[in-house]
């Protein structure tokens, strides 16, 4: 492949075991492996374009498609993240922190497909965009197999990890998504993701019933840190291993039944740590509680659907069930007076790359 001017796309992705606890959650190291659906509607498009070298000691330039839908420059905060993960992806191509010369400085512009009031989380897109696009930019092939020339998942999903955002290492691959797994390499300190299944192998639909659009209060950077202070957390680790094979399981053997008590069970837990850590984190709205009883309801026996709800650190319900269920479960879940709005997304293949750019 050759430099210069690079797009990615890249989805978000549902948790179904949670990373949620990080040795050092600056780094994205977690303490415990977890095990995601990539997404495919819900994404992030990012362009980033090499600054000639006389540029050199200039700051990157980041741009966000705006609420007007207008790219205008990046508010400080979000653009001092763009510019640390770019400088973690500097040290990688000039091969270790600070050494060589080539630093290339970038102009970025990204946008999410999914509004951006929707409080949904946008790092993993985010960041897996950014990742594939800075390296395709650098030349690199981002979503080729290492054996022909390509950079490969396992690594990519290191450079989006280097992010701060763990989830973003899973959200590189598409279907099933393992993180951190044996089978990508890598070590304690620098874990990786492999896939567990692609899309096809079980079509799925991620069901978002928004009730919150304000973005959330507490940062999952301070829940992973305060994670550990929570009584329960110790025994959340000492649980894990057997709830990770059983999803691993009902991945394989396609198991709905299987995987959806062990899906709301990890949401709860992830809050139940949230609201126990000291100190605590709420991020439950009465919303929240409206849309577990709804899910209850379309589940319920001699209804014929499928439907189990899952959290992130946020108010939003995420219901997984059969892709072809998912009008019927998205029409109850809008007629909630508590629901803001349904998103219906489905598992997908993961990262692309783009010829036409937002820049
Ligand atoms: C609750 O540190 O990846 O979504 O950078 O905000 O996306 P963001 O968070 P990250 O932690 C993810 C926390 C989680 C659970 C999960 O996705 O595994």
């Amino acid at each position: 492949m050759s430099s210069g001017k690079a797009t990615a796309s890249a989805p978000a992705n549902i948790a179904f075991v949670k990373y949620w606890g990080a040795r050092d959650p600056a780094r994205a190291l977690p303490l415990a492996p977890s095990i995601s659906m990539t997404l495919e509607r819900c994404r992030s498009r990012t362009t980033v374009v090499p600054l000639p070298a006389s540029r050199a000691g200039d700051a990157d330039e980041v741009l966000r498609r705006g609420p007007r839908g207008e790219l205008e420059p990046a508010p400080e905060r979000f653009a001092a993240r763009v510019w640390r993960h770019l400088d973690a992806l500097r040290d990688w191509a000039a091969g270790g922190e600070g050494a060589g010369a080539a630093r290339p400085r970038f102009r970025v512009a990204t946008e999410n497909s999914f509004p951006a009031a929707a409080g949904l989380a946008s790092s993993a897109s985010g960041f897996a965009a950014l990742a594939t696009a800075v390296a395709a930019a650098l030349g690199r092939d981002p979503l080729g197999d290492p054996g022909r020339g390509g950079l490969g998942r396992a690594e990519l999903s290191s450079l989006a990890r280097r992010s701060g955002s763990g989830s973003a290492a899973r959200s590189v691959l598409g279907g099933y998504v393992e993180w951190p797994s044996e089978a990508a390499g890598g070590d304690d300190d620098d874990p990786r993701a492999a896939e567990i299944a692609p899309a096809a192998h079980w079509l799925l639909a991620d069901v978002i019933a928004l009730v919150e659009e304000a973005p959330k209060t507490v940062s999952s950077l301070d829940g992973h840190r305060l994670a550990p202070t929570s009584p329960h957390f110790a025994r959340r680790l000492a649980e894990l291993p057997g709830r990770l094979d059983e999803v691993r399981a009902a991945i394989r053997e396609r198991d709905l039944g299987r995987l959806g008590p062990v899906l709301e069970e990890e949401a709860v837990e992830l809050h139940l740590i949230a609201m126990t850590s000291r100190p605590p984190i709420f991020y439950w709205r009465p919303g929240t509680l409206a849309v577990l009883e709804e899910v209850r309801a379309v589940r319920a026996p001699g209804s014929g659907l499928a439907a189990w709800a899952t959290m992130d650190a946020g108010a939003n319900v995420h219901v997984v069930c059969p892709a072809e269920e998912a009008g019927e479960v998205a029409a109850r879940l809008a007629r909630l007076p508590e629901v803001r709005s349904v998103i219906e997304d489905r598992v997908g293949d993961g990262p692309a790359l783009h010829d036409e750019h937002l820049i």
